[in-house]
């Protein structure tokens, strides 16, 4: 992991945003140097942005000018930039990593762009070598994981601190160990999502239109969905 490489897709992502637009922001590492970046421009150039945010921490990093607005809202975003745990050349996406999955989720199906910015070392074709996040609701959890213990679905619920991990929607989050290529993430996705108590997965099934991967010299390869 370079910071360099996530910097490369920042800084390429930045350049798809323009003046007036309605920002779908991120979370994570690689979302940090793109909101660095995307604050650096708001100054220079005086742009009027609107942000939605996926978490109190990407929200905290934006420029004081940037007009924050509530994902929940039915507005439709122009464009939302992301990072992944893993993609795929099919554009298959792991998400989730930092406990911010169901919020990403929803921003990333609210907008009408979605670039997705990753390192060399986040690509997987297939999808392999990440746990795979979900988000579970508290109440009976206990039950939950026996439903997918039972499916074959063997993880770890989320610590953070010696305690459970609670996401900002005040969910739990069950990192699934994934062991083998994940060959259908459709199939795999809809049987999580078929158990009660599973309220999100981290699997992005197509969501993203470009794929940005920075590199360590600091160039960039550009995946369009569909070519
Ligand atoms: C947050 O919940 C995640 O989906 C992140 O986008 C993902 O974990 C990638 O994070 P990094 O850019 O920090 O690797």
């Amino acid at each position: 992991m370079n910071i360099n490489s996530k910097t490369a897709a920042a800084n390429a992502a930045v350049e798809y945003i323009e003046n007036h637009m309605v920002v779908g922001i991120g979370t994570g590492s690689t979302v940090k140097p793109f909101i660095e970046a995307l604050n650096k421009r708001v100054e220079a150039e005086g742009m009027t942005i609107s942000a939605a945010v996926t978490s109190l921490e990407s929200r905290n990093a934006l420029h004081k000018s940037i007009t924050i607005i509530d994902p929940s809202l039915s507005q439709l975003i122009d464009i939302t930039v992301d990072g992944a745990d893993r993609a795929s050349r099919d554009f298959y996406i792991i998400k989730g990593g930092g406990g911010a999955l169901l919020r990403e989720k929803y921003v990333a199906l609210n907008s009408k762009k979605n670039i997705t910015i990753i390192d060399e070392s986040k690509i997987a074709t297939p999808l392999n070598g990440h746990p795979l996040p979900i988000e579970i609701i508290t109440f009976g959890y206990e039950s939950t994981l026996k439903r997918l213990d039972i499916l074959g679905f063997r993880g770890k619920l989320r610590e953070a601190d010696g305690k459970t991990f609670v996401t900002e929607g005040g969910n739990y989050i069950y990192d699934i160990e994934i062991k083998e290529d994940i060959v259908n993430p459709r199939a795999m996705h809809t049987s999580l999502k078929g158990i009660c108590g599973v309220i999100e997965t981290g699997l992005f099934l197509q969501t993203s239109d470009i794929i940005i991967i920075g590199k360590n010299d600091l160039s960039v390869d550009v995946w369009n969905k569909g070519k």
